[in-house]
């Protein structure tokens, strides 16, 4: 019985996932009906990455905090930075309450997201935020545990700046490292603060 709810289970995810992505222009995905009570306990999971100052962290490292995890890449045009910025303002309204949620931003371009690139491009947005890379491993490992697609399109004519597909959205897992919520990248700040105020 246990195997066969498992496998249900997955079964419905897979079948739900698959009909849940559409690209925008631009490469970034976002999702309809997502949230089904099958797909949270799917969400989420261990992980290796390595922090903007240069230190190995793990989901260890967070364990305590809600985490408000966030998939993009240093050089995407718009959407990861206006998604941060919905972060970081969002945190800002959220008063002393901010301090109950650890906001991370995961690379998905680990080859040209060292770091100090993370580093460099944290420091734009909420003081608390951490910027998350690692090895392509550690990175593909991540994104696999949230069921986040990426996709690197190469630029033949400036191989260095090829674009990066991926999807948008903000996951807010539980001290505990369950998944609670995801949110879209164009959530209103307002919304999502008080989304956030009333799942801390
Ligand atoms: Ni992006």
């Amino acid at each position: 019985m246990r195997i066969g709810l498992v496998i249900t289970m997955t079964a419905a995810f897979a079948l739900g996932s698959l009909a849940a992505f559409a690209l925008l222009p631009g490469g970034h995905a976002y999702l309809k009906g997502f949230a089904t009570q099958q797909g949270r306990a799917l969400i989420g999971g261990p992980f290796e990455l390595v922090r903007h100052d240069g230190k190995p962290v793990t989901h260890k490292t967070y364990e305590g905090k809600h985490l408000l995890v966030y998939f993009g890449f240093t050089h995407c045009p718009d959407i990861c930075p206006a998604g941060l910025q919905v972060i970081t303002a969002a945190l800002e309204k959220l008063g002393p309450k901010a301090k109950d949620v650890k906001p991370v931003f995961v690379s998905v371009d680990p080859q040209r997201d060292t770091p100090d690139a993370m580093k460099d491009y944290v420091s734009s947005f909420h003081p608390s935020l951490d910027g998350l890379t690692g090895s392509k491993a550690q990175v593909a490992a991540m994104a696999r545990t949230y069921r986040v697609y990426y996709n690197i399109t190469p630029n033949p004519e400036h191989p260095e700046d090829y674009t990066v597909d991926h999807s948008g959205f903000m996951y807010l897992m539980a001290p505990d490292g369950r998944y609670v919520a995801h949110f879209s990248h164009h959530v209103a700040p307002a919304k999502l603060a008080e989304r956030l105020a009333a799942l801390l």
